[in-house]
């Protein structure tokens, strides 16, 4: 078990486009998995991204358990996924809440499609392809805008809608990403 540092906004990784993993089922990358697993969890976040621990490759995982502090907020199942494809669904756009642990204590309102199709394979290199919607959506898109050197402040098109969870009624209970 291993808890790794998450990077905060600001350090220059965060920036930068991560590349595709090329060989799976590998202890190495067993292992990058299983501590961003237990870092995620350690923060207790809804999810995390390779890049947010330094490392420049094409992973993340994301898990939200049914809890009663985020009453909102749907279950998803624990998802390794890694060299992901997003693929949007006809349908609009939808606002909601987001946090991510590379900005603890804030909370912004972003606009994601509403469904959508994602691939990719998990840590043995099996193929995983699901379509989703609501929450699910949201954190994938949240997951995967990391490994292209994106933070969610960046889709905000209202930064008055972006700000300290502890001064925003209701959403200070929103698990971060
Ligand atoms: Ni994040």
């Amino acid at each position: 078990m291993a808890i790794r540092t998450v990077l905060k906004m600001g350090n220059p990784l965060l920036w930068e486009k991560a590349a595709e993993v090329e060989t799976f089922d590998t202890p190495e990358l067993h292992e990058l998995v299983s501590d961003m697993l237990d870092t995620m969890r350690a923060e207790s976040g809804a999810g995390l991204a390779a890049p947010q621990i330094g490392v420049g490759l094409r992973g993340v995982v994301f898990e939200v358990c049914a809890n009663p502090r985020y009453p909102d907020v749907e279950p998803v199942p624990l998802t390794v996924l890694v060299n992901p494809v997003l693929v949007p669904l006809e349908g609009e756009m939808e606002e909601g809440w987001e946090g991510c642990l590379s900005i603890p204590g804030m909370r912004g309102l972003v606009p994601r499609h509403s469904r959508l199709r994602y691939s990719g394979l998990d840590a043995c290199g099996n193929r995983i392809e699901r379509e989703v919607q609501g929450f699910h959506a949201r954190v994938v898109q949240h997951e995967c805008d990391h490994l292209d050197g994106m933070l969610y402040p960046m889709r905000i098109p209202d930064l008055r809608k972006f700000g300290f969870a502890s001064e925003i009624p209701q959403k200070r209970e929103l698990p971060e990403e």
